[in-house]
């Protein structure tokens, strides 16, 4: 094919999105303006947690954190409470940064230009794309598993997406097809990639792209993308002890260095001395994104006042309750342990 020609097709493709988006967008609250830290929040909010699982928090959040002020004034608890549900704190100890370096370096304006948003604390490729596109006329194209999925299923290629190479041919290749306005396509993406060409039973009868589609022409989608290397999953053996005694019960806040970063737990370790409260165990299996998680949580129930009084002035250990315990953020599993545990 001629260059020309060539460049057409690769266009008609991302044209045919477009009118496809503009008839079909999802009528989502962050669709309703191009207010930067708003597109921020729900970049970083959905980029991990489906819509419909996120959309609650993203609303909560935003009513109390309208703004990059208001959320860099705010404490980074309270920051982690309104987090509370979404996992991967770490994305919400990172925006927060983020919001106090806009403040810092950026008197208070979100950056627009790509380069700018990317040095954002947390900000990745996909997230500055995203803004600077949507909110700015930025011009490139937001790369994720979406695009990975719908590139290589349209125009039946093999690149293997567990290279290191792939992000940057996938950019080009997004480029090729991207029309002139980027944000609506970047979010076309997003909506056909999640609703229409999905990972598993794609829906390729209504899809606007099945006439341009080769993996589909060659009844081969289920091929597409072509990923070699598996991730490793490790195992990860974590042991707590839950000291209680009248509906009290310690905790700790866990440091920022592995996961679950600045979220609260039980105590790791016990000293001898309550050793024979020691009422049960039990085992908890935990599956985050690269680890499955065993947890032992040993009951420990001091019904001793004197130890109780000893132990606890002896050691720096938060003690709190139920109605303490909803205004802190724990670890998924540990929640429920608190909630089954302690249920009147
Ligand atoms: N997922 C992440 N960002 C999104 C957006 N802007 N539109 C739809 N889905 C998304």
């Amino acid at each position: 094919m001629e260059k020309n020609n060539r460049d057409a097709a690769f266009l008609q493709v991302g044209n045919k999105l477009l009118d496809w988006y503009k008839k079909n967008a999802r009528d989502l609250p962050f669709r309703q303006t191009k207010d930067p830290y708003k597109i921020w929040i729900c970049e970083i909010v959905f980029q991990q947690t489906r819509i419909n699982q996120g959309l609650n928090h993203y609303n909560n959040f935003i009513k109390r954190f309208p703004d990059v002020q208001t959320l860099a004034a705010a404490e980074e608890d309270e920051v982690l409470l309104y987090w509370k549900g979404l996992g991967y704190y770490s994305r919400a100890i990172n925006i927060h940064k983020a919001a106090r370096q806009i403040m810092n370096e950026y008197q208070g304006t979100f950056p627009s230009e790509y380069d700018e948003i990317l040095k954002l604390k947390g900000v990745g490729k996909y997230t500055a794309a995203a803004v600077s596109s949507i909110c700015f006329g930025g011009r490139m194209p937001a790369v994720d598993g979406n695009f990975y999925r719908v590139l290589s299923r349209v125009f039946a290629d093999d690149f293997d997406i567990s290279n290191s190479r792939a992000f940057v041919y996938f950019s080009e290749l997004a480029n090729l097809v991207m029309p002139e306005n980027v944000g609506d396509f970047n979010q076309a993406m997003m909506d056909l990639g999640s609703e229409i060409c999905k990972p598993k039973n794609p829906l390729c009868g209504v899809c606007p792209l099945n006439k341009d589609c080769l993996a589909f022409s060659l009844n081969k989608i289920s091929e597409f993308p072509v990923k070699t290397k598996k991730v490793k999953t490790e195992n990860l053996d974590l042991t707590y002890y839950f000291v209680h005694r009248n509906g009290q019960f310690l905790i700790q806040q866990r440091k920022d260095d592995f996961i679950w970063k600045k979220l609260f737990e039980f105590l790791p370790a016990i000293s001898a001395e309550l050793e024979p409260f020691i009422k049960s165990s039990k085992t908890i299996s935990h599956k985050l994104t690269h680890k499955n998680v065993n947890i032992e949580i040993y009951d420990v129930e001091v019904d001793s006042e004197t130890v109780w009084n000893d132990f606890t002035a002896q050691n720096e250990y938060l003690i709190t309750d139920l109605e303490g315990f909803h205004h802190k953020s724990f670890p998924k599993p540990l929640e429920n342990y608190v909630q089954n545990s302690l249920k009147d």
